[in-house]
């Protein structure tokens, strides 16, 4: 290979990054400063069931970034390690965003699978309480974006594990994350009387918290002396006029490292953190790209294809059609409907003499998708 060759001269030098994998998304790091106080009081609702009493039920809510996943994701992997007698499963409702598909995986968990499909939800709630009835653990469920369930049949959902012990089996604790604070007061009224609960509430980081947050995360992810205070300072200070949220400040960090590694700097500066701080769009679009089928994703880009905004619907099922992708129009409205449910797009309807026109506007732009 030549010195000229161009992968050779762009990764030449490495002057900022020293292991970028801890700014992604899904890393979860070893502590969580600032949340202490939180991680203390889900402790204290669960490990009575460590010890063979009973936990308390958790709702856990607070703004986007405000590292309610992350600290769910943390204590779940401590009370792992903890205790054998307990087993805690993280499911995330964009993933699992039906009463079929939870209790499906609880068959698995429980160590009386079922085939993928043809079971009736009754039917699967007897193979729970069935493999219940032998397993010598108790589950504890996190519900994280609960309200992915709630769109659908969460509240169903809910009125079977909280009728459990009605069942003659031990109660199953859940925990549910959510930004909506109104999520306990929308349940129905038989599953609201019943689920009692703590509430754990993680508010919006201050800009002190999240310098702090940063200069952590930066000592694991560059290189000695390439982020200066005034730089944490500033993104911290964007960070929390965008609602105190972590996730922008991180991804804010990662930006600007990378636009510092690409003009070959020595120190991340003001300038590239400016570069970073354009993205307008709203992260709860965004959570919900990776759990698209493969379905959703035929028709966002059939939308793409006819310029993502207002599109008529009849424009979107001829495109479909010309391209021979096997999906009736039915089928897409259904697929319209569940991707408005997911915030990634948005219909409004005319009215004229000719009648009524469905137009869809997609909410992210097609780069996001493919990235
Ligand atoms: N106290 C903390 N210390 C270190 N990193 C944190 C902390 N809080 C949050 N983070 C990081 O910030 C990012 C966003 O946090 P997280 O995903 O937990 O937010 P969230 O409250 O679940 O937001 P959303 O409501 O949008 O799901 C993650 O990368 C997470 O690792
Ligand atoms: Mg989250």
């Amino acid at each position: 290979m030549s010195a000229s060759n161009v992968f050779a001269r762009v990764t030449r030098e490495n002057t900022i990054f020293k292991d970028e994998r801890s700014l992604s998304p899904d890393f979860i790091p070893d502590a969580l400063p600032h949340r202490d106080g939180q991680i203390n009081a889900l402790v204290y609702a669960l490990k009575p069931l460590a010890e063979g009493g009973k936990a308390s039920n958790v709702f856990v809510f607070g703004p986007p970034g405000a590292g309610k996943t992350a600290t769910l994701r943390y204590v779940v992997s401590q009370l792992k390690e903890f205790s054998g007698r307990v087993r805690p499963v993280y499911l995330n409702c964009y993933g699992y965003n039906t009463r079929q598909a939870v209790l499906a995986e609880l068959t698995r968990i429980v160590e009386r699978p079922v085939p993928s499909r043809g079971m009736s939800t009754s039917e699967l709630y007897q193979k729970v309480l069935e493999g219940l009835k032998f397993a010598n653990f108790v589950p504890v469920l996190v519900f994280d974006e609960f309200d992915q369930l709630m769109e659908n049949d969460g509240n169903d959902l809910l009125y079977d594990i909280l009728r459990i012990p009605e069942n003659g089996r031990v109660a199953i604790p859940v925990i549910l994350i959510s930004n909506d604070t109104s999520i306990p007061s929308r349940l129905d009224a038989r599953v609201r009387s019943s689920f009692s609960h703590e509430s754990v509430e993680f508010g919006p980081y201050t800009p002190m918290q999240l310098k702090d947050i940063l200069r952590e995360r930066a000592s694991l992810s560059l290189v000695p002396n390439a982020i200066s205070p005034d730089v944490v300072g500033l993104i911290a200070a964007h960070a929390s006029k965008r609602g105190g949220d972590c996730r922008v400040a991180i991804e804010t960090l990662r930006k600007a490292a990378r636009n510092a590694e690409r003009a070959n700097a020595q120190q991340i500066s003001e300038e590239h953190v400016r570069a970073a701080f354009e993205d307008p769009e709203t992260h709860a679009v965004q959570k919900s790209i990776p759990y698209l089928s493969e379905s959703h994703k035929q028709v966002l880009k059939g939308l793409f294809l006819l310029g993502g905004k207002n599109v008529p619907s009849n424009d979107l099922y001829v495109k479909l059609a010309s391209q021979g992708i096997g999906l009736s129009d039915r089928r897409i409205r259904e697929l319209l409907v569940e991707l408005e449910k997911r915030k990634a797009v948005t219909t409004t309807t005319d009215v004229s003499g000719r009648g009524r026109t469905k137009r869809i506007t997609v909410n992210f732009s097609e780069q996001t998708m493919e990235n």
